[in-house]
């Protein structure tokens, strides 16, 4: 099978599909993360919140991949961005993943506290300090993109929101490539929702893929898009990797980014979404 690209961003070169490990815990994570390492995925992102950083430390440890080869991200949350209180929250993730840096720490929700500023000079320290190789951002507007930007003295790498053909994120996404920011799809598959739309289902058909794999080669055929797919299932681990041998053509790219729809957003929290640009 041919490798998939990584996309560039500042220095950062992010492999274009990564694991999504959100809510794996325990065993069921070691297996699956250990199944993605051994079909090929080289990007695991993990969060503090989800739980389970020990067990992909474990898993990414057991593979016998050198770590060097494995781009990790995990994600502070909001109760944890104050200055002093943020760096703390790193070198706990770390401890717990067993490593001396991750590739990428991202704020995971703005806070509503602080302001976007403070944030991002902590977040900036993280770096300074060696904790992370790079920096970057998830759930923010185009809004919250700009402001990051202007008050940032080390390049912002991605901004992970949630993206998927039945949502739209143009304004977002055009504000991340005008700052050479990457932008990270979570919940790629809108959560295995759209998997029977009838668009999909006869493209795939038509490829002879499966609908999940169209939806992924949809991602990252978009400049600058990386997807991270979760999946629990060694076989749907490896069904979403391997996507480097086929392409969408134009009109099968615009025919699935015409699928969006104003009530496409899946995740919504009332205690910390911002205020989303559409
Ligand atoms: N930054 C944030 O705030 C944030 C928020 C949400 C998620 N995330 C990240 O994004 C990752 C992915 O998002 P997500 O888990 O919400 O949604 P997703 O990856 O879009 O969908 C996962 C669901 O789709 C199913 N699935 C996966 N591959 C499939 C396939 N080939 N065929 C059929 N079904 C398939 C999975 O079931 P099985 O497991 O049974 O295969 C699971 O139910 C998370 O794990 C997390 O790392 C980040």
């Amino acid at each position: 099978m041919s490798a998939l690209h990584a996309v560039s961003a500042h220095g950062a070169a992010i492999p274009a599909i990564g694991f999504g490990t959100w809510p794996l815990r325990g065993e069921e994570c070691v297996k699956a993360v250990s199944a993605a390492l051994a079909a090929g995925y080289r990007h695991i992102d993990t969060a503090s919140a989800y739980g389970n950083e020990a067990e992909v430390g474990e898993a990414i440890r057991a593979s016998g991949v050198p770590r060097e080869e494995i781009f990790v991200t995990t994600k502070v949350p909001p109760p944890e961005l104050a200055d002093g209180i943020m760096q703390r929250a790193v070198e706990a993730s770390l401890k717990r993943l067993g490593m001396d840096d991750v590739d990428l720490v991202l704020v995971h929700w703005p806070s509503r506290d602080l302001t976007i500023a403070e944030t991002t000079r902590t977040l900036n320290d993280v770096k300074r300090r060696g904790m992370a190789r790079h920096i970057g951002v998830s759930n923010y507007t185009s809004k919250l993109v700009a402001d990051a930007w202007s008050a940032t003295d080390q390049p912002i790498v991605t901004n992970q929101c949630e993206y998927h053909p039945y949502l739209n994120q143009d304004k977002v996404i055009d504000a991340c490539r005008e700052r050479g920011i990457s932008f990270t799809s979570y919940s790629p598959l809108g959560r295995g929702d759209m998997l029977k739309d009838e668009t999909v289902s006869s493209i795939a058909k038509r490829l002879g893929r499966t609908p999940a794999q169209v939806i992924l080669r949809w991602h990252i055929q978009q400049d600058g898009v990386i997807a991270v797919p979760k999946s629990a299932s060694p076989e749907r681990i490896k069904e979403n990797f391997a996507i480097a041998d086929f392409a969408l053509e134009p009109d099968d790219m615009a025919a699935i980014s015409a699928l969006s729809r104003p009530d496409g957003r899946i995740i919504d929290p009332a205690d910390a979404a911002p205020e989303w640009d559409d």
